[in-house]
């Protein structure tokens, strides 16, 4: 029997559909968000078939996620699943003087997830078994134009998890990496083109047949951008620069 699973940033688009796809999994849950309005309505929706535990919580505050995980741990009992899914984009060219949001999308997508991270592996140790995910993206396999900070800050989200996977091995632990393509979710609305996109409730879908699986890291859909994944990492620079000139902006997802 599945135990209980904490969501960061659970209030829109993938973490909303993933709590409800695990909520119909019969997983008790553990949402948060800084806006707590909206995981009020998504319990409301959810609509009492699991116990739903709601904490506001900005990520950026690394002391803060270091105590509300516990804390819902604690009144939730059994959690077992704790997934790092809070995140920004929005970032600009490099020395267009957006500074400051792409520092945002760092402290967000990096130290808050890492804060996550760390505050699952200290409650998973004491237990001896549990299951973290974290939701990077397809961005962080290369650098984009247009969305730098988003590209770095994924790329070292991946990294962080590959080394808690590493560290983690053998103790009952499992972590696991999801790399989404374009989900059809507020973070990317504003985008010209989303190839491939897919609805969040698909995307929560597959994301959670991966959590039950074990994987290690994957991408979502596996298909196309597996492959797509593949040949991003192995196209030399010189190709590179000229084949990502061509689709500017499609970094942000
Ligand atoms: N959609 C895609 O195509 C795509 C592709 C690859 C990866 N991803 C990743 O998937 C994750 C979820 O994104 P999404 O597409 O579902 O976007 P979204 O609909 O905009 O949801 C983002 C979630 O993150 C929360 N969040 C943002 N900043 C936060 C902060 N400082 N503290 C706590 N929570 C915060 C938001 O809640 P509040 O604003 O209420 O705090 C919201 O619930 C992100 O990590 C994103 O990078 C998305």
């Amino acid at each position: 029997m599945a135990g209980a699973a904490i969501i960061t940033g659970a209030s829109s688009g993938i973490g909303r559909a993933l709590a409800i796809e695990l909520a119909r999994s019969g997983r008790a849950l553990g949402l948060t968000a800084r806006r707590i309005d909206r995981l009020e309505d998504l319990r409301r929706e959810i609509g009492g078939i699991v116990p739903i535990e709601l904490r506001t919580l900005d990520v950026r505050d690394t002391a803060a996620v270091g105590q509300v995980i516990p804390e819902l741990a604690a009144a939730l009992g059994d959690v077992d699943l704790i997934v790092a899914n809070a995140g920004i984009a929005g970032g600009r060219a490099v020395g267009t003087g957006h500074f400051a949001t792409d520092r945002d999308i760092i402290e967000t997508n990096v130290l808050g997830a890492m804060a996550t991270i760390d505050a699952a592996a200290a409650l998973f140790r004491t237990a001896g078994r549990g299951h973290i995910v974290g939701i990077s993206s397809v961005a962080g396999f290369r650098g984009l134009p247009g969305s730098a900070a988003y590209c770095a800050s994924k790329a070292a989200l991946s990294i962080y998890l590959e080394s808690a996977r590493v560290e983690l091995h053998g103790l009952g632990i499992l972590v696991t990496t999801i790399s989404p393509g374009f989900i059809d979710t507020p973070i990317n609305e504003d985008l010209k083109t989303r190839p491939f996109v897919i609805k969040p409730e698909v995307g929560a879908r597959k994301i959670a047949a991966l959590i039950a699986s074990g994987t290690a890291s994957s991408t979502v859909p596996k298909f196309p951008w597996g492959l797509y994944g593949v040949l991003m990492r192995f196209i030399p620079d010189a190709l590179w620069t000229r084949l990502a000139t061509l689709s500017p902006g499609t970094g942000q997802h």
